[in-house]
């Protein structure tokens, strides 16, 4: 089955959400893919379409364990901003304060810190900190 089946088939889901999406002319989606298998994905998604923030997308991404540091992120971002220009004004995204591999992908392209978010996110009795990033596109 392809690719485009198989995501279609995934209504109800995220990767459905971001397929109508796209559909719209609200989502940029994007899938890494080795052999048969999809091995990273990323999107850049309106966050507010038709409101007066709908220049403003929202942008996600992770590459499956075992296939990290080998340049699929980087290629997955590097695709998206270039998608994202002309269609978005500014891209942001929110992420994790202590995964400095992603924030050091995120500033290799420009993308600089606006925001903090203290215990964003809590893990048993951890808890863990939100930076909030954003790359101007114009
Ligand atoms: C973060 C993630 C998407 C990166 O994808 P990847 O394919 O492993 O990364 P790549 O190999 O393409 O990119 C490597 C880049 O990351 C950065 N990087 C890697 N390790 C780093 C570190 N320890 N400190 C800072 N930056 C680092 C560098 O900019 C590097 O580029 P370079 O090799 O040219 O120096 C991936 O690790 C992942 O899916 N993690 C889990 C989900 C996640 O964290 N998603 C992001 C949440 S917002």
């Amino acid at each position: 089955m392809d690719l485009l089946q198989r995501i279609k088939e995934k209504q109800g889901t995220w990767a459905g959400f971001v397929y109508k999406a796209c559909l719209s002319g609200d989502a940029i989606a994007l899938v890494a893919v080795v052999g048969k298998e999809i091995v990273g994905s990323c999107e850049v998604k309106r966050g507010r379409p038709g409101s007066d923030a709908d220049h403003i997308g929202n942008f996600g991404l992770a590459v499956r364990d075992g296939f990290r540091s080998q340049g699929i992120g980087k290629a997955l971002l590097s695709a998206a901003i270039d998608k994202s220009r002309g269609k978005f004004k500014k891209i942001t995204l929110v992420v994790l304060e202590n995964n400095k591999k992603a924030i050091g992908l995120y500033k290799k392209f420009g993308f600089r810190k606006y925001g903090f978010l203290p215990d964003a996110v809590r893990r048993g009795d951890k808890k863990f900190n939100d930076v909030l990033m954003y790359l101007e596109l114009d």
